[in-house]
């Protein structure tokens, strides 16, 4: 019944977002709401405006403001934000959840309902016109909760509308799974276990499930068999998981989601998430590391920064959703992912 207010994607705020992930997903342009989206009601551009905007179009962004307020309000903003270089456009007066603008603002960007983003904090304009005209839809949580009485009516209804989503959401999940894929030291086992706790899930890891099934660790697999064999039993590990797991918190090998076959398997599973982080994490979190067979050699820092350019691609590509978690603790990551799916 309220699908059509149903956000793609929900964040904690508008600069809590991966951006990099997503533009390499291919999306290209991001229309903004402005009031409680990217500053408190009324208030102009501030410092974090602007370094989100430099950080966008860096990246390769384009960037609209689209605001229902009126155009002096808007403008205003505008020119807070605008500095040189950086690619922004602004529509006000735009009549959210009707269509128009969210056209004009891909016209001016000159991108499509398939590569471009819509980040707003409001459910019934923002989040429905964005619904309505095709685009994937980011819903972040206002900055103040103080708001005008008008607001704080529609503020009911959005609650009510996001407890039958949660639920249906969770309804869902606990007939599916959670699966963890990223890079060798992102965490999936330490995440994996607090998701476990937090869902009262199962816990696997699929590292685990091979040495069971091997009778020995990966390494001494890898010594004795060869990395091929290994790979084969990743596979046939995940076809077992595909028939019978449910209600389980599946924690990955860093190579599993390179096989095509694999990466189908893994979505089949259920949400798919990965943890990403820099090259320099890893280096930071495996120093000393010995149990990566991929990781012995005295080229140790090429290796990860080799192995990781070349499996970003493939680890955004397989995954549902993707949280960062340089510089973060567990729990910081393990309430991103569970806001997010
Ligand atoms: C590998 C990662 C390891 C393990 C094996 C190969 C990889 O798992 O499966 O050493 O190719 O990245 P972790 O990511 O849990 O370290």
């Amino acid at each position: 019944m309220f699908r059509r207010f149903y956000p793609a994607e929900m964040a904690e705020s508008s600069y809590s977002i991966d951006y990099e992930s997503l533009y390499e997903q291919g999306y290209r342009g991001i229309i903004y709401d402005i009031d409680n989206t990217l500053v408190e009601h009324g208030a102009d551009a501030n410092e974090q405006v602007i370094e989100l905007f430099r950080r966008l179009c860096k990246i390769g962004f384009r960037i609209c403001l689209l605001s229902n307020n009126k155009a002096p309000r808007v403008r205003r903003f505008y020119r807070g934000a605008k500095i040189k270089g950086v690619k922004l456009h602004y529509i006000f007066d735009a009549h959210k959840p009707s269509t128009k603008n969210y056209r004009k603002a891909m016209l001016v960007m000159r991108t499509t309902k398939k590569n471009t983003l819509f980040v707003g904090d409001q459910l019934f304009t923002d989040v429905y016109g964005a619904n309505r005209a095709g685009i994937k839809s980011f819903l972040v949580k206002p900055i103040n909760k103080k708001e005008e009485i008008q607001i704080v009516f529609k503020r009911r209804l959005e609650r009510i509308v996001l407890h039958v989503y949660r639920k249906e959401r969770m309804e869902h999940l606990k007939q599916s799974n959670i699966v963890l894929i990223g890079f060798m030291g992102c965490g999936k086992s330490t995440i994996g276990h607090r998701l476990a706790e937090k869902y009262n899930f199962s816990f696997v890891d699929t590292d685990l499930l091979i040495e069971q099934k091997a009778g020995c660790t990966i390494s001494e697999l890898f010594a004795t068999k060869g990395e091929k064999y290994f790979r084969d039993m990743e596979t046939d590990i995940l076809w077992e998981l595909v028939r019978k797991s449910k209600r389980q918190i599946i924690a990955t090998g860093g190579g599993m989601p390179v096989r095509e076959e694999n990466q189908k398997l893994l979505r089949k599973l259920g949400v798919v998430v990965f943890l990403n982080l820099t090259p320099e994490t890893v280096l930071k979190r495996l120093e000393g590391d010995t149990t990566r067979p991929l990781l012995q050699k005295a080229t140790k820092e090429q290796e990860v920064r080799h192995l990781l350019t070349e499996r970003k691609f493939v680890y955004q590509m397989t995954a549902h959703k993707t949280v960062r978690v340089d510089d973060k603790s567990v729990e910081e990551v393990v309430k991103e992912i569970a806001d997010s799916i």
